[in-house]
């Protein structure tokens, strides 16, 4: 039985570098703090459209944007109810892959996995295999674009370009971690559904989700009858399509500190913001050959999330609450039970530089007497 802890209010600052929540500039946060208006005013209209047409914008995406209060899960829900029939092909190769399958599953769906080791990254050609060889249809390949647990990067666009050939079968990629931070052409690759939440690359406040949809996946939708209320990709875009807004009332400081937000997305870019991430990737990979190994299969690293292996034996807890008592920044451990101490995590997403990633670096070289 969890008992109550009073929120006193009273807790120092801290410097986050974990794989989100990331941290959020101070005008962004403050962006929330407006009188509440309503949700059916025509200053929602304003807020709505403009954060929808500045993201499709910035991903440089034809398809349709969808932004709702809630979290990615919502889509790993919504966009299985709205587009699985019977089967559903999920790659699993690590910690979140494997709830989107089992969240498939808890909806009734047959679900194929494929397995791979923590660690290795999803392979276009098993995709290819797979689905010329089943004699099932699948009607859905849901694939992680970054897995947050073990710290890789699969190929979504070669993989994309594989289910292409499938055109009865869509493709749906989880950015949460990655969307951001590491460039994706949606529109090149085929990815019907992509989904990304507020608190992550994009260094805003957690509660909001965010779904690009394709016409043929909206189609799909529209034909078959039958799909998620909340995130039901017809409801949710007919609903912008007429009135500008969302069908039920969202979460309007967030949208407020998004919109703020979403401005400096912009003026960085897609690419350069990509490219911000790669040098800090590249900056900590070399840090880890340096004392450590990394974790995730050569080639696979993931561009927004460090999964270092703490070959040295480190205690990773003891560590992360120095790092955080002395300094006040914190990471994270590796991922559950089987990775806790054995690797350790570094989220350089949001609005971290190479500099800011260098005084944690240095932080836990200090503390772990490297
Ligand atoms: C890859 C991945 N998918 C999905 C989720 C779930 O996202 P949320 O907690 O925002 O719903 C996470 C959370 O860390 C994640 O890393």
């Amino acid at each position: 039985m969890t008992e109550k802890r009073e929120y006193t209010g009273d807790y120092p600052e801290k410097k986050l570098y974990i794989p989100g929540p990331t941290g959020v500039r101070d005008d962004v946060i403050e962006a929330m703090s407006e009188p509440m208006f309503g949700h059916r005013m025509d200053r929602m209209t304003d807020l709505y459209t403009t954060i929808v047409e500045d993201t499709k914008e910035f991903l440089g995406t034809d398809n349709d944007v969808i932004i709702l209060t809630g979290s990615g899960t919502e889509f790993w829900e919504a966009s299985t109810l709205n587009l699985v029939d019977e089967n559903i092909l999920v790659p699993t190769c690590g910690s979140f892959s494997e709830r989107h399958a089992n969240v498939a599953e808890r909806l009734g769906k047959n679900v194929d996995r494929l397995e791979y080791e923590w660690g290795q990254a999803i392979k276009p050609e098993d995709i290819r295999e797979t689905l010329e060889s089943s004699d099932k249809h699948y009607d859905v390949v849901a694939t992680v674009m970054n897995e947050s647990s073990t710290g890789v990067r699969n190929p979504i666009e070669e993989i994309g370009d594989v289910v292409a050939e499938y055109p009865d079968t869509y493709f749906v990629v989880d950015a949460v971690s990655s969307l951001g931070g590491d460039y994706v052409d949606i529109d090149e690759h085929n990815i019907d559904v992509l989904f990304a939440s507020s608190q992550k690359a994009f260094a805003m406040p957690p509660g909001l989700a965010v779904c690009t949809v394709s016409e043929d996946a909206y189609q799909r939708e529209v034909e078959k009858d039958s799909a998620s209320w909340y995130g039901g990709f017809q409801r949710c875009i007919d609903y912008y399509d007429r009135k500008g807004q969302t069908h039920s009332t969202p979460a309007i400081p967030i949208m407020l500190a998004y919109r703020k937000q979403m401005k400096y997305m912009l003026e960085e870019g897609h690419k350069g913001r990509s490219e911000r991430h790669r040098e800090m990737a590249e900056y900590t990979r070399n840090w880890a050959y340096e004392h450590f190994d990394m974790f995730p299969e050569e080639g696979y690293e993931s561009q927004t999330v460090a999964c270092i292996e703490n070959t040295q034996g480190i205690d990773v807890a003891g560590t992360i609450e120095e790092v955080s008592e002395k300094y006040d920044m914190v990471f994270s451990n590796g991922y559950g039970s089987t990775l806790g101490e054995k690797t350790f995590r570094i989220g350089h997403m949001g609005e971290h530089t190479v500099k800011s990633i260098k005084e944690l670096t240095d932080a836990i070289e200090d503390v772990a007497d490297l």
